[in-house]
């Protein structure tokens, strides 16, 4: 790929030398070279594949959604991560991945989703109850992180599967979503040690893995199939859904793998919003007081339903607040299938962008103290000044996130049910620190005090 004149380059040698750094902390050598190249410049990823890496929203827009035919997903996100997580709609591609997306994007409509709310409330009680509660014993502040890890994953099984998973395997599945996934990461960030990882036996361990959560996923489909019987779930939503064309379902394969996607790409990303944002409220005792008034205006101590979901606008702006300082989904990328051009920077065929998320909703031009938590920026009046790809926690264009309404309801829900039963602030002297492996984690935890 020709350079174009006019794109800063950071020579290979550099990302190379700085690539144990870089697999440390990515995010902390990114931000470095966006201060000191500008908002939009070439990059080895890795110290191996050549990349463009931009926190200009247009750029990203360009790509994601004006001109998305010219662009395909990159190999490392549907090849890599297809071979351990299988042919989902996160990994899959082309014609596959749109005739998928056009089956199932209709059960993850807003209105389809109102069933889910019991269940997500009752999944949250459980979890309070059983869970939380017990964990608060003794009064020290606790590790936000894992419990809403539990929970996230929780929700998301529940909503599939509202047929009860049993313990033991809800147990293995987290695990392994958890454990495959560190691994992934490790082969982007690390290139050059695919090789002893598929020498040393390490690729193969984890795709045993991967292939005995498919097993335990199928198990449960085949059983749901022979019962007969009707749930209100996600799983149901799959098992009725049929191709326009041939009027057919998924089959047993097919089934398996859209499914073990919604484990995979529906609890992790929840689940850290949810923690940070635990962290910002335990700092912010003003924003949390606002949040119970309007707790109390809306919903006068009862459970929240579908319908007041709305309503909650001030939750919902705090909410969008937490996951702009600290985006899930902090990095995407692209490859360039067609000769593209944005402004006077030509794109060829082969460039890769990156679109560097959690640099874009830092961006000081972007953003008025972009490191402030101040949830009224996503008031109704003042959204609408922001660019479209300012603010992009989903991704956009036709692949944005298929399960954002479901993430929004439960974060609503967990958020307003936390706060009716519990009082929280910031541990003393507790300062997170990021970990960016595939989302974009809490590596020390979230330390708050929480008290009844
Ligand atoms: C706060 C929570 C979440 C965040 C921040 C998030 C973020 C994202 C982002 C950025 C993408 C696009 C990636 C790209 O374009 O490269 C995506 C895709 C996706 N997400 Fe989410 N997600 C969240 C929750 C969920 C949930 C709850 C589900 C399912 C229950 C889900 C399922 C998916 C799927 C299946 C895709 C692939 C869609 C496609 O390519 O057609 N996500 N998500």
């Amino acid at each position: 790929m020709a350079t174009p004149p006019s794109l800063p380059a950071i020579p290979r040698w550099a990302t190379l030398r700085n690539s144990l750094r870089f697999a440390y902390n990515p995010i902390v050598a990114l931000d470095q070279y966006v201060a000191e190249y500008g908002p939009t410049f070439e990059f080895y990823l890795g110290g191996m594949v050549k990349g463009i890496l931009t926190t200009d929203p247009g750029l990203a827009q360009h790509v994601l959604q004006k001109e998305h035919r010219k662009w395909r997903k990159s190999p490392i996100q549907t090849e890599r991560m297809g071979y351990f997580l299988g042919n989902g709609l996160l990994t899959s591609d082309g014609d596959y991945w749109l005739r998928q997306r056009r089956l199932i994007q209709p059960g993850f409509h807003r209105k389809r989703l109102a069933g889910l709310t019991g269940i997500m409330n009752q999944e949250i009680e459980d979890f309070l109850e059983q869970r939380f509660q017990p964990a608060l014993a003794g009064g020290q502040p606790v590790d936000m992180s894992p419990l809403m890890m539990e929970l996230a994953f929780r929700v998301v099984a529940k909503s599939l599967f509202t047929t009860s998973l049993q313990e033991e395997d809800l147990a293995f599945l987290r695990d392994t979503v958890t454990v495959v996934q560190a691994f992934i990461t490790r082969t982007f960030r690390q290139p050059y040690l695919i090789p002893w990882f598929r020498f040393s036996g390490l690729y193969r361990e984890h795709k045993a893995l991967s292939e005995k959560f498919d097993a335990i996923i199928l198990q449960h489909i085949q059983a749901r199939r022979s019962s007969n019987e009707r749930h209100d779930d996600l799983l149901q939503m799959l098992l009725e859904a049929r191709y326009e064309d041939t009027g057919k379902g998924m089959d047993d394969r097919q089934l398996t793998e859209e499914s073990a996607i919604l484990f995979v790409a529906g609890h992790e990303t929840t689940a850290n919003a949810l923690s940070w944002m635990w962290h910002l409220l335990g700092q912010h005792p003003e924003v949390v007081a606002r949040l119970r008034q309007e707790h109390e205006a809306v919903l006068g101590g009862r459970e929240p339903g579908f319908e007041d979901l709305p309503q909650l606008e001030y939750t919902l702006q705090v909410i969008d607040e937490a996951m702009r300082l600290y985006p899930p989904a902090w990095i995407t990328d692209r490859l360039c299938v067609e000769d593209d051009q944005y402004g006077d920077l030509p794109l060829p065929k082969g460039s890769r962008v990156v679109a560097y998320i959690y640099g874009i909703h830092r961006r000081p031009s972007l953003w008025d103290d972009p490191e402030a938590f101040r949830p009224e920026r996503f008031s109704r009046e003042r959204k609408k000044e922001y660019h479209p790809f300012a603010f992009m926690p989903f991704g956009g264009g036709p692949r944005l996130c298929i399960g954002n309404n479901f993430a929004l309801m439960e974060m609503q829900l967990v958020l307003v049910k936390i706060l009716q039963r519990y009082k929280l602030e910031s541990a003393p002297g507790f300062e997170p620190e990021l970990q960016p492996l595939i989302t974009l984690r809490p590596r020390n935890g979230v330390m708050v005090r929480v008290s009844s």
